[in-house]
């Protein structure tokens, strides 16, 4: 962790120095979203003051300015995941990119697809919805650590089209073995698809170590703003995919009975980009690799650790993430027997902003924690150690006054 200061990281974080219900915020919410440094704050404004035009279209001068910053963010973006530039679609965030390739992707009866009882409703329900033209979806289970079924994988069904998982569970953590269950969906003829959501933001994710054909994450969870978001589609698997969207840009000729699409990336962003959006995302990009992302993932690592054996000393503490040999910085949990909308709202009072429900995975919360919600402290890397002991405090409070 090489020069890595938390404290001078803080002073780039506007929002974090400004008082919650009258106490210190300590945001512990990081798995919903991230904030955001001056760098980008900044960078957005700048956009808006200096380069703004419609991108791609228009040839003066300021759309000119406005296409090489788009274009730059996306090759800034494809470096950090080691794709190339003609390999990134701008989406508006993961659930879109889920949602684009149920639809590009040419699927037949008969056909089947394997996601898991890990994942967020965007990465079940798009392939839910195929079942009606009679694909069939499996739902790969997981042990009681949360560790998926890799035996599934060894054995693959024969018409199996697509295996799509989360690199890391938005509640129970687990960081899945996703480079093994692609070589496994490769040996099987299928495709894979990693849903990198929750792991982007806080470790080094190279899509061609991973082997993924098709990868998606969110900006918004890795300081970038909110409604930008990436799709990975390996130049592999480009070819016959049909357009998601249709309208401007995404054309190579238009006649009113030929039309002539563009190659990925352009075919997938029709209509006007959101330049913004990949702008403040490339400036996101600049300010990881400027901390460098093992450092984040070391400390992280260490915060994650501290929370773990603090909540140890907490009594009547159901703690449901952080179980699998590989875990990320989730911490879901419920105390005693009072529901996780109300722990949520006493921590609030206190300056603690945490998740409380599904975290959009009822079936996972419902079926394999048995509960109707937890409560959900999740890290990143401008939080402190002090800012988990009184997250840690006020559990032990809450539990005075209302065990
Ligand atoms: N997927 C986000 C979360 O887990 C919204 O909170």
């Amino acid at each position: 962790m090489q020069g890595f200061d938390v404290d001078a990281i803080r002073k780039d974080f506007p929002i974090l120095s400004k008082p919650v219900n009258g106490k210190m915020l300590a945001y512990l919410d990081n798995a919903a979203t991230s904030q955001k440094p001056l760098a980008v704050i900044d960078g957005i404004k700048y956009f808006y003051e200096n380069l703004n035009a419609n991108p791609m279209r228009s040839i003066h001068s300021l759309a000119e300015k406005a296409t090489v910053a788009y274009t730059e963010a996306r090759e800034k973006i494809a470096k950090f995941i080691n794709a190339s530039p003609d390999e990134i679609v701008f989406v508006r965030n993961s659930t879109e990119a889920i949602n684009l390739v149920s639809m590009s992707l040419e699927f037949n009866r008969g056909d089947r697809i394997a996601t898991t009882y890990l994942e967020h409703h965007s990465n079940i329900l798009p392939w839910m919805r195929l079942k009606d033209a009679g694909v069939d979806v499996d739902i790969v289970d997981v042990d009681e650590n949360f560790d998926l079924d890799l035996e599934y994988y060894k054995e693959l069904k024969e018409n199996t089209k697509l295996v799509t998982v989360s690199h890391e569970s938005n509640v129970s953590g687990t960081i899945n073995d996703v480079k093994i269950i692609s070589r496994l969906a490769h040996e099987a003829g299928a495709l894979a698809f990693v849903d990198a959501a929750q792991s982007v933001p806080h470790m080094k994710v190279d899509v061609k170590n991973l082997g993924a054909d098709f990868l998606c994450f969110s900006g918004h969870k890795m300081l970038g703003p909110l409604g930008i978001g990436v799709l990975y589609i390996s130049r592999d698997v480009q070819y016959g995919m049909m357009p998601f969207l249709l309208g401007g840009e995404m054309i190579r000729s238009v006649k009113l009975d030929k039309v002539e699409y563009q190659d990925v990336p352009a075919v997938f962003e029709a209509g006007t980009q959101n330049v913004e959006g990949a702008y403040g995302l490339g400036l996101a990009v600049d300010y990881l690799n400027q901390i460098g992302m093992q450092n984040i993932e070391a400390y992280e690592k260490s915060l994650t650790n501290h929370l773990y054996k603090a909540a140890e000393e907490v009594y009547g503490l159901s703690v449901y993430s952080g179980r699998s040999r590989n875990r990320g910085t989730i911490f879901s949990f419920n105390l005693k027997s009072l529901h996780p909308h109300d722990v949520a709202y006493l921590l609030d009072k206190e300056g603690i902003a945490i998740r409380s429900g599904f975290h959009c995975a009822q079936p996972f919360v419902e079926d394999k924690l048995h509960v109707e919600g937890t409560a959900r402290a999740s890290l990143y890397f401008y939080n402190t150690k002090s800012e988990i002991d009184r997250f840690i405090k006020s559990l032990t409070d809450i539990n005075t006054t209302y065990g």
